[in-house]
């Protein structure tokens, strides 16, 4: 029997599932390929664990940004070797429902199916990102009334008012978690001098952030490496400066979610003042980012449990859907 897979890839994870068994792989978007043969040797966290360790012709690529594919052969790569992950073979052409920004432009949609049938699907669907989300948080999508959802994560920002199946009203920014971490790393650089691992960046983004600026004082101390004499040395990195630098992403995703709610219609606005905005993806977990997005949009705001796996949630669900669609065509095809 053919499998259907369910396709989340973002800029900074990657998440695949099956109807059968749920989410099989939740990785980085990173892939490790030998650049003499073109052969994937490592996805996701193997990937991740060869970043700076690898031989010169093995190259770690992280093909998304900003939710976009920038390179195509790798995404389609990446693809191929997932679809090999969750038992798809290429024979077997599978169904795919993949996310796909509200933002991504009609020839970045293009590439992302194009990719998946270089990598052996059958059939491509995309579902708009924001609209896959509020499916996997159970909001009644198809009813005439208003859900608002926003969608925050590392590369792309997007806010969505869906009644009647579709995005009604919306804003999107291709900006994130991974712009936050940027903004601290150039601080770090300019005000202390040091140069700090990505990953040490963000673990200091997800300590230290307060979306309020309630900081207390908090500091951590992190190895870094000295950008006038290149040795290492520890350093004391303090909230104030860790918030003061993710000042202007967060400015923006409010102002983004602003817009999106002013051109909300009246009656809708009038379900979401009720029913209030839920926020998901990863950067959806950024301390305190509830409580500022219900200050400044005027609307109460929840947390998703398990945010990051809202939109793979929701693919599912059409998944199971299609199965259960496709079911019904086949009892009256004898
Ligand atoms: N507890 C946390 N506090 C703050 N930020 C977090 C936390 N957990 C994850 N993040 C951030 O969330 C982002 C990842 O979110 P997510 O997995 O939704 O992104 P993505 O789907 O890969 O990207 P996109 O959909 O924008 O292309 C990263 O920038 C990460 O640093
Ligand atoms: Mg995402």
């Amino acid at each position: 029997m053919a499998l259907d897979v369910a396709l989340d890839i973002g800029t900074s994870h990657t998440r695949l599932a099956t109807a059968q068994r749920g989410v099989l792989f939740d990785e980085p978007t990173m892939v490790a390929i030998d650049t003499n043969t073109g052969d994937v040797l490592e996805l996701g966290h193997g990937a991740l664990e060869l970043v700076g360790r690898t031989a010169r012709h093995v190259v770690v690529f992280r093909p998304f940004n900003q939710g976009a594919t920038v390179d195509f052969d790798v995404t389609a790569r990446l693809i191929a070797a997932l679809f090999d992950r969750a038992g798809v073979s290429k024979l077997s052409r599978a169904r795919v429902v993949m996310s796909v920004p509200s933002l991504a432009t009609a020839i970045e949609r293009r590439a992302l199916r194009q990719a998946a049938i270089q990598a052996g699907a059958r059939e491509v669907s995309l579902v708009e990102a924001p609209l896959a989300a509020a499916i996997g948080l159970g909001l009644p999508v198809q009813d005439p009334v208003g859900s608002a959802v926003t969608l925050l994560g590392a590369g792309a920002s997007e806010a969505a008012v869906i009644s009647l199946g579709g995005i009604v009203s919306g804003g999107a920014r291709r900006l994130g978690g991974n712009d936050v971490d940027a903004a601290i790393a150039t601080s770090l650089r300019i005000n202390l001098g040091v140069v700090v691992a990505p990953s040490v960046v963000e673990a200091l983004k997800c300590t230290l952030i307060s979306a309020l600026g309630r900081t207390n004082g908090r500091r951590e101390v992190v190895l870094a490496r000295s950008v006038d004499r290149g040795e290492l040395v520890e350093v004391e990195v303090s909230a104030d400066l860790v918030n003061l630098a993710a000042r202007d992403v967060l400015n923006s995703t409010m102002r983004m979610i602003q817009e999106c709610l002013s051109d909300t219609p009246p009656d809708l606005s009038q379900d979401i003042s009720a029913r209030g905005m839920t926020l998901v993806g990863g950067q959806a977990n950024l301390p305190d980012l509830d409580e500022l997005v219900a200050t400044s949009s005027g609307v109460e705001v929840s947390l998703a449990a398990q945010a990051d796996l809202a939109v793979i949630v929701g693919l599912s669900a059409c998944l199971e859907e299609m199965a259960s669609l496709h079911a019904l065509f086949r009892s009256a095809d004898r």
